[in-house]
């Protein structure tokens, strides 16, 4: 079964705890947040005081998806704001083994995103440090974006590579995501589904987050 990360991307900043608690209660796994820094992606999310708001109300996983540069900068900050997770670009981290060594001596799990254009392969010397890879499924900077089908293709090299390989990362995937692409992307080997407007600009978030649960 995968999991479900909603995107507090796409929740109400006006009522971030009665979104928290709404997630607590719900079928979902993690809280998937996204941070970006206008320079990465051309939007600016939010900060520190934001995740350590949420982090207050979280009752499940925090994971966090840096859309930043020099992501390694800020690992021992985003522990500290709580994150459990730490996700960073593989096109935003120079010297990508050593950040992803500095996120698991800080004591998180350490996940590489690929942005659309980003092959698979380039992990192949990394993927058996990796506890996740988090595919995009859309361009990242934005909530609301349409699914780019290529990803599916993706996922399923990606699943090749791990179960060929030593690796016990788990395929997360972002962008995009509702019903129909969220069973395509199960089929094709996805862990982990990210969702933001789809599960927050529904009528009954609770039951969206369920239905996708129980794909
Ligand atoms: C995009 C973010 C996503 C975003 C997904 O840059 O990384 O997590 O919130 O939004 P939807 O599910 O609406 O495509
Ligand atoms: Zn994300």
């Amino acid at each position: 079964m995968a999991k479900i990360a909603p995107s507090l991307l796409s929740a109400d900043f006006g009522n971030l705890q009665r979104d928290c608690e709404m997630l607590n209660a719900s079928a979902c796994d993690w809280f998937h947040i996204d941070v970006m820094d206008g320079v990465f992606v051309p939007n600016i999310s939010f900060g520190m005081p934001v995740i350590k708001a949420i982090t207050k109300h979280c009752k499940k996983v925090m994971d966090v998806h840096l859309m930043i540069v020099q992501p390694e900068r800020y690992v021992d900050d985003f522990k500290k704001a709580g994150a459990d997770i730490l996700t960073v670009h593989y096109e935003a981290s120079t010297h990508l083994h050593r950040t992803i060594q500095q996120i698991k001596a800080a004591g998180m799990k350490a996940g590489v995103s690929l942005n659309p254009h980003t092959s698979v392969e380039l992990l192949a010397d990394v993927i058996e440090d990796l506890d996740l890879v988090l595919v995009m499924s859309v361009n990242p900077g934005f909530g609301g974006q349409s699914f780019i089908r290529q990803s599916l293709k993706k996922v399923a090299r990606l699943r090749e590579m791990i179960d060929n390989s030593n690796s016990n990362a788990l395929i997360e995937v972002d962008g995009g995501v509702n019903l129909e692409t969220g069973k395509e992307l199960i089929d094709a080997g996805a862990d982990v589904l990210v969702a933001g407007s789809f599960v927050f600009g529904s009528e009954n978030p609770t039951e969206t987050i369920a239905n996708l649960k129980s794909l």
